[in-house]
């Protein structure tokens, strides 16, 4: 079949899987403080539902998984579903986005249905600070479960730090000293406009200019690595020194969006081709009311033809999208 190429020429290998809304934390740049109106159960897709999905995506050249949320672990029984995943032929890649929170606990049963890479998001090494960006105390469960991951042998394992500017200024450079200690690349992510009490503002964002200035002063020089994957949507530095590198998602201030090569599934089984997307398409429908594999194709590769260049946060015409990040998946 031919492959998922969009009208700008970009070819799609990358799918990211909503396992669900729900979280277990508050970060306030995603979740509003009180409990959010999560999507009704019935509306979310089943294992089976996922594994059949992303069988036909395969065929259209779907080769790398991410698993995201709300916060994975809060589905249960997540590791049968990575297991189901990892044994469909042609998928050569999972990973997952994961808060960390219940990740000590979950980090085996993971490990053994075929999972290696991880993402776990941590903004701060600062219990009072992650206590103020999350609304939870859950500082000590995270850390329990990056130790917990690495002693088991997972990797890579990457964090990824939301940078907002007056914040989280303090935080850059421990976390780069602790990512350079561990053998973890640090991935700091530009705030972005998915938050949802709407408090995104251009000036709240903390650039990645000045988080690389604030590390080569304070750490050290750094070089890009020239060949990392152009098509990830980091921009990756190493120490010039050896000692571990870093990246940015510069969403905001140098987007990306030419390269990419990303579709998004939600957990309510909506195909979205961009985080920003404002249209979607229904898959859920197809997949519970016995449309064929065709009609699945049909409609992965009418989502993927609708593909914009790319998002607009830069210009007056940005919208920003219906669903915040919790439902999305980042
Ligand atoms: N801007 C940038 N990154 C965000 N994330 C969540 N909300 C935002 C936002 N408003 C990140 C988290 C999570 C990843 C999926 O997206 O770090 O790990
Ligand atoms: Fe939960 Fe992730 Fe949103 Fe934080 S960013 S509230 S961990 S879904």
């Amino acid at each position: 079949m031919t492959p998922l190429i969009d009208t700008f020429g970009r070819l799609h290998n990358n799918l990211r899987i909503s396992v669900t809304d729900r979280c277990n934390i508050r970060c306030f740049y995603c979740m509003p403080e009180e409990t959010p109106k999560y999507e009704p159960r019935e509306n979310i897709l089943s294992f089976e539902e996922i594994e059949r999905f992303v069988r036909v995506a395969v065929t259209l050249g779907i080769r790398k998984l991410r698993i995201t949320g709300g916060e994975p672990l809060v589905r249960k029984d997540l590791p049968k579903l990575i297991g189901k995943l990892a044994s469909i032929p042609g998928i050569e890649d999972i990973a997952m986005t994961t808060n960390g929170v219940l990740l000590a606990q979950h980090a085996q049963a993971l490990y053994d249905a075929g999972l290696r890479r991880l993402n776990v998001h941590l903004d701060t090494l600062d219990r009072a600070r992650f206590l103020h960006i999350t609304r939870r105390d859950d500082f000590p469960k995270v850390m329990e479960g990056i130790d917990v991951a690495q002693k088991i042998g997972f990797g890579p394992i990457k964090i990824n730090a939301v940078a907002v500017k007056n914040l989280v200024e303090d935080d850059i450079v421990p976390l780069a000293r602790f990512g350079r200690e561990r053998g973890i690349e640090i991935r700091y992510i530009e705030f972005m406009p998915l938050d949802s009490q709407g408090l995104w503002e251009k000036d709240k964002v903390l650039l990645t200019d000045t988080m690389l200035g604030m590390l080569t002063r304070e750490i050290g020089p750094l070089e890009e690595i020239p060949d990392a994957d152009v098509r990830a949507p980091a921009t990756e530095f190493r120490f010039k020194d050896g000692i571990g590198q870093v990246g940015f998602i510069a969403s905001v201030s140098k987007p990306f969006c030419l390269n990419c090569n990303r579709i998004r599934l939600t957990s309510d089984g909506k195909l979205r081709y961009c985080l920003f997307a404002v249209d979607e398409t229904d898959v859920r429908g197809l997949l519970r009311d016995g449309g064929s594999d065709d009609a699945i194709a049909a409609a992965i590769r009418e989502n993927v033809r609708q593909k914009w260049l790319g998002h607009e946060i830069n210009t007056a015409k940005f919208v920003p999208p219906p669903r915040p990040m919790y439902s999305i998946g980042g």
